[in-house]
């Protein structure tokens, strides 16, 4: 089956973009022929400073291989080491109505939220639908807020379709119902709007430092406390065993120890998970001319997939003369 995902190079990856999107991916290569690419054309929505753009491209390169996307199993790639999708794009964009952006809610709460009213922020939708329909897949993992989008991808290729016959698959989303909304260390939702993050690959006493900062109920030392509910135990459940995690309710139940000792256990819990990662992660940093080695590698694996489509599409729509 082919998995489909692109990853907007934002930053500081949380633990939040962890447990809720990149195991999850790391782990669908076993069995799928995955493919994930870095959306740098898209987050031009947001970034404009170039020499950041390109920083954020290569840190995300870097900590997707870090944390176990593996470009043997995988093709994985820039986005715009593809330059294909941008003439898909502009072929689509003839079977967009603009209605079908206008109804968009990602440009509505962006643009209410103050970002700029720019073009591409607005057929941004429809560079998503190119990005997936170039590579046919059978499924895209997609959060809550891009389902619409690749609704939309569905609906450009229908018209598409009715016009030249089967050409592109209709892409079906798929929501990880099962991965729960990681909390912030405020409780709320885990998120780098919110400043409420836990990062994967911080410094240890920035980590231990944030980590502290997580929000508890006041309660004497020797008190028993509870475990449900608790902030600190919460996000401790993510990394923990049957085992870890029994211990540790025991030691809530029983008093004797403050919050103040669940967080300095949970920084050191958090900290031994990522040590391999961020080992890979030094190696990486290290080593940049094999990630780019890594990313050219992957842009011929996708364009492998993407130059007979566009060739199909381009004869079609009478591109070719
Ligand atoms: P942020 O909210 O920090 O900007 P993104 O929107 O860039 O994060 O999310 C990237 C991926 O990580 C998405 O697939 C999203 O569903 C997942 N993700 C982000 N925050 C969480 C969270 N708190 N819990 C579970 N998954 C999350
Ligand atoms: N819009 C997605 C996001 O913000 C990123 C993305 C771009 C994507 N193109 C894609 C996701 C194609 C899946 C398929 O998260």
């Amino acid at each position: 089956m082919r998995v489909f995902t692109g990853i907007q190079p934002s930053g500081d990856l949380h633990i939040g973009n962890y447990f809720g999107s990149i195991k999850q991916m790391v782990e669908a290569q076993k069995e799928n022929d995955t493919f994930a690419f870095i959306a740098n054309y898209h987050a031009m929505t947001s970034v404009t400073d170039g020499a950041r753009l390109a920083e954020l491209t290569m840190q995300s390169a870097t900590d997707f291989l870090a944390l176990g996307i593996d470009p043997q199993k995988s093709t994985f790639w820039v986005q715009s080491d593809v330059k294909e999708v941008l003439e898909l794009y502009w072929i689509l964009s003839s079977y967009t109505p603009t209605g079908l952006l206008e109804r968009a809610h990602s440009y509505k709460d962006k643009t209410a939220r103050g970002a700029a009213t720019t073009h591409s922020l607005f057929s941004y939708p429809v560079l998503m639908a190119a990005d997936i329909l170039l590579f046919s897949p059978d499924i895209v993992p997609v959060g809550k807020d891009q389902i619409q989008h690749v609704e939309i991808a569905r609906d450009i290729a229908v018209k598409f379709n009715n016009k030249y016959g089967d050409i592109l698959k209709l892409p079906e989303f798929k929501i990880e119902e099962h991965v729960a909304t990681v909390p912030g260390i405020d409780g709320q939702k885990m998120s780098k709007s919110y400043g409420n993050t836990v990062n994967i690959f911080g410094q240890e006493k920035e980590q231990l430092k944030t980590i502290k900062k997580i929000v508890t109920e006041n309660a004497a030392l020797e008190d028993p406390k509870e475990f449900a509910g608790c902030n600190v135990y919460n996000m401790a459940k993510l990394f923990l065993n049957e085992n870890e995690l029994v211990e540790l309710q025991n030691r809530y139940k029983k008093g004797g120890e403050g919050h103040g000792h669940f967080k300095v256990y949970l920084a050191d819990v958090i900290w031994e998970y990522f040590r391999e990662y961020r080992e890979k992660q030094e190696y990486f940093k290290k080593n940049q001319d094999e990630v780019r080695e890594i990313l050219t590698q992957g842009a011929n694996k996708a364009r492998e997939v993407a130059l007979p489509m566009i060739d199909k599409i381009r004869s079609v729509t009478g591109l070719k003369y």
